[in-house]
């Protein structure tokens, strides 16, 4: 299969970037290492985002003083014995016709190749664990002298590129999200019929892979009752209750990008008295957050925003007491909100963010293409003693994937219902077997 030309054309300007970023000096990309055992292979992010070559033990140079091989790939020679039993190559014939790189050569000749290019240079290199290349490269940089460095340069470069997406990327992402919402309605649908976690596991698993997707996000988060009140439970063995809320948080990827949504929904298809006013004010200070997307906002000032409609909703109902901003000042929400309302999602679903994005007192402010999500939610655990037993052992979370745009914002997932009213009818409307 021919990689598709735009990608082709945009991959050029990536490399292009990182070369420029380079001066004088090399950056060496070893590729993503082999799954242990026998298992399907991922690309890792950084490989695949400046080379689109899909196989492991291969080694990407960038090298911009080498007028004729500024970008070089070593790649597996197509090798019978190997093919018997670890999977077809692509071959350096082949990944010579189809991948963007300046020539790309056997990977066996990575040591010979590099040796009279490392001598005297400064060196960005980052192994990859487990990377079978790793021992000619430690061993060639050792006996060179050479100390690398994984730190800024073209790292730091990478970083600025990743965050925001192209047009390219953002069609992928566009439809990983768009298969994730149609599973996570599919889940829905099979809620009332579904006896064990699992099967709603399996059901959003199908309705991704019916629809051609290979890859996931993370490992699905499929969580009844009280499993939801932990935010990354993964076990997804429980049973599920008759009246009880169950939490989905989970994403396909699509040519590697990821779509990360959660919604939450009673397996009756009517919310409890109870449930519902939950549920409506976790809705509230998703949306509030959704709404304030837009360039020039700190993750932060998001994250305060729907704190604050989280804790008046709280307040409303008991569970917190005293002034909005003394409960966002004290942290007193975090005793049933522990999370960060924010994260940047792409190649990987806690996507790369520069520095200054990162930690809750983060300066940098969003920019256009940017694409986080935005997903507060309400767990209460035994801990939680000061408040009546009716709200507690519940979790809730509904998260959406949002685009910063130069006026504001695209909510991505607008698609996926979470209205009170749509979710039940969406439960509803699945048969029960
Ligand atoms: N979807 C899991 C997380 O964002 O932590
Ligand atoms: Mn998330």
């Amino acid at each position: 299969m021919n990689m598709n030309s735009d990608l082709f054309s945009e991959l050029k300007v990536r490399q292009k970037r990182i070369l420029e970023s380079l001066g004088n000096d090399v950056l060496i990309l070893p590729a993503g290492a082999p799954p242990s055992g026998v298992g399907l292979f991922l690309q890792a992010d950084d490989f695949h985002y400046l080379t689109g070559f899909p196989e492991e033990g291969a080694v990407a140079v960038f090298d911009p003083t080498q007028e004729s091989e500024n970008v070089v790939l070593f790649v597996k020679e197509k090798n019978q014995q190997e093919e018997v039993w670890q999977g077809f190559t692509i071959g350096v014939r082949k990944a010579g016709e189809r991948f963007p790189a300046d020539k790309v050569y056997n990977v066996q000749l990575l040591e010979l190749k590099l040796k009279e290019r490392l001598k005297g240079r400064t060196v960005y290199y980052k192994s990859v664990q487990n990377q079978r290349q790793n021992a000619v490269i430690d061993k060639l940089l050792d006996q060179e002298g050479i100390e690398t460095t994984d730190v800024g340069g073209p790292f730091d470069e990478l970083l600025e590129m990743r965050v925001i997406k192209s047009a390219y990327e953002l069609e992928q992402m566009r439809r990983a999200i768009d298969i994730t919402g149609e599973a996570h309605h599919a889940c829905m649908r099979a809620g009332k019929s579904a006896r064990f976690e699992y099967q709603l596991e399996a059901e959003f698993e199908y309705a991704c892979k019916t629809r051609g997707v290979r890859h996931f996000a993370f490992g699905s988060i499929v969580a009844a009752g009280a499993h939801a009140t932990c935010q990354h439970y993964v076990e997804n063995n429980g049973p599920i209750g008759k009246d009880e809320l169950v939490l989905i948080d989970a994403g396909a990827k699509w040519n590697n990008y990821c779509a990360d949504l959660t919604r939450t929904f009673p397996t009756s298809g009517k919310f409890t008295p109870v449930q519902r006013d939950l549920y409506e004010i976790v809705l509230a200070s998703e949306k509030a957050g959704v709404e304030a997307v837009a360039p020039g906002i700190r993750l932060m000032d998001l994250h305060i925003i729907s704190a604050r409609v989280l804790a008046d909703g709280l307040k409303s109902l008991g569970i917190l007491h005293g002034s909005t901003d003394g409960i966002i000042e004290s942290n007193a929400y975090r005793d049933f909100w522990p999370g960060a309302l924010c994260h940047s999602l792409g190649l990987y679903v806690h996507d790369v963010m520069p520095p200054l994005f990162r930690g809750l007192d983060a300066e940098r402010k969003l920019e256009p293409g940017m694409v986080i999500t935005v997903e507060p939610g309400f767990y209460s655990q035994d801990f939680n003693y000061q408040i009546s037993e009716e709200f507690k052992h519940i979790g809730i979370r509904i998260e959406d994937d949002v685009l910063v745009t130069e006026d504001g914002h695209e909510n991505l997932s607008i698609a996926t219902v979470k209205e009170v009213a749509d979710v039940e009818a969406m439960v509803q409307s699945g048969a029960e077997k």
